[in-house]
């Protein structure tokens, strides 16, 4: 059922406007918010408001015209082939997405759902509105999958990092469910002929995260003088990027990106998981110190996750050759500013961690070794 709370219509001309799917989640919100103040363009967000979704995020749109807002499903076709009828969106972003990889585990049903039949869903409904365009409206037309490295698997401590012609591998529910959908946009294009793009991104981090994820979840535990769960050794390696500079890279790819390429994003950081937990804990100690000592005292080794991806690493030199893309933040400075947003936003944090949080928390950590949550 669409429920529409903006009206954006009497402000804006036909094919000058995006939709993006999964608009209220970490990455999406941040999208728009960047997209609104940087291009003035109209997005018209559509989101089922999962648990992960919060129009808490994009307050400061309230009553922004330029920001038109459908709760709904990209699942309901009807729904869909209805919004790119009235709307006629000159792109689209698709963001819409299960994303937590413990989540998948312990229950991956829901993913198959929305990653593939929702990505599914939205394309048929897109190939259909693509099909009826004609002339410029067709010619700069595009359709842009954000998805993620975990569907390359898994890297040793030395193989080279990932690039856009690394072999898929998915080892997780989520990554098999991410890497459905980036075929059926890659047969889509093939096929059909849709302009489409894909990006595959490292691990975000940033304002609006939703703190079921590493570094948020580190972050409000230590406030809480909780324990900072680190599953197995610790020595697990990500490949982090803040996430202004994800939706930049998003950005150059819609904007000069060419239909059927891959584009690989990442941040040039590897971290160990444990790094990036003492970063957490020594930033927290210079700008919130407790009164109970560091608050690496806190961190507490748990039972690792299943199947857990040892490395990813990302080679972004196709989008900064081609594109001419680059990261602004290293992860110092990055990840400062990320603390400091946390500490200036516990209402927002407060405001997320409800019932359906708790229930999840004690769901994946109970059963771990380590302390309780
Ligand atoms: P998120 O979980 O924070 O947000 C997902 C959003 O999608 C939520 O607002 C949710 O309500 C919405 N949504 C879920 N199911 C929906 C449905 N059926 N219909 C409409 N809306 C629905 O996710 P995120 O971290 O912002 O990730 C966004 C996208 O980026 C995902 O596709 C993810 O795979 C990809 N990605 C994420 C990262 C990362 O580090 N977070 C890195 C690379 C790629
Ligand atoms: O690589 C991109 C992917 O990054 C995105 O596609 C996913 O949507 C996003 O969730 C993220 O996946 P990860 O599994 O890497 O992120 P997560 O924050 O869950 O975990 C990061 C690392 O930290 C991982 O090695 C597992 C570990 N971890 C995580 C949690 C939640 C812990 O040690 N303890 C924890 O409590």
């Amino acid at each position: 059922m669409a429920l529409c709370n903006r009206e954006g219509g009497a402000v804006r001309k036909e094919y000058d406007m995006i939709l993006v799917t999964g608009g209220a989640g970490f990455i999406g919100s941040n999208f728009i918010l960047d997209w609104i103040g940087l291009k003035g363009e109209a997005v018209l967000n559509l989101d089922a408001l999962t648990y992960a979704g919060n129009l808490a995020n994009l307050a400061s749109l309230e009553i922004d015209p330029r920001h038109v807002f459908i709760h709904g499903d990209i699942c309901d076709s009807a729904l869909v082939t209805s919004l790119l009828a009235e709307y006629k969106p000159r792109a689209i972003v698709h963001f819409a997405a299960e994303s937590h990889v413990d989540r998948s585990i312990l229950g991956p049903a829901e993913f198959l759902r929305t990653n593939v039949q929702g990505t599914f869903s939205l394309l048929e409904a897109v190939r259909s509105y693509y099909g009826k365009l004609q002339g410029a409206e067709k010619d700069v037309f595009r359709f842009l999958h954000v998805s993620t490295d975990e569907v390359y698997g898994s890297l040793g401590p030395v193989d080279a990092p990932f690039t856009e012609g690394t072999p898929y591998a998915p080892n997780s529910p989520y990554s098999a469910s991410k890497a459905a959908s980036d075929h059926f946009v890659r047969a889509y294009h093939y096929t059909y002929g849709l302009p489409a793009i894909t990006t595959n991104c490292s691990n975000n981090y940033g304002p609006f995260q939703f703190p079921e994820k590493l570094i948020p979840l580190m972050i409000l535990n230590a406030l809480e003088g909780k324990p900072l769960p680190v599953y197995g050794d610790g020595q697990n390696v990500r490949d982090w990027l803040y996430v202004s500079d994800h939706c930049s890279g998003i950005r150059a790819a819609l904007e000069q990106g060419h239909p059927g390429e891959t584009y690989a994003i990442g941040g040039l950081n590897e971290k160990t998981n444990i790094e990036i937990v003492h970063a957490i804990c020594a930033l927290l100690d210079e700008l919130r110190p407790s009164h109970d000592g560091p608050y690496a005292r806190l961190i507490s080794y748990v039972t690792d996750r299943p199947g857990h991806d040892r490395r990813y690493a990302i080679n972004p030199t196709k989008i900064m050759k081609e594109l001419e893309w680059e990261p602004k933040e290293t992860f110092e400075t990055g990840i400062r500013k990320t603390v400091q947003w946390y500490l200036d936003n516990s209402a927002w944090s407060q405001s997320v961690v409800s019932g359906e949080y708790r229930k999840w928390i004690a769901n994946n950590y109970s059963g771990r070794n380590g302390d309780e949550q």
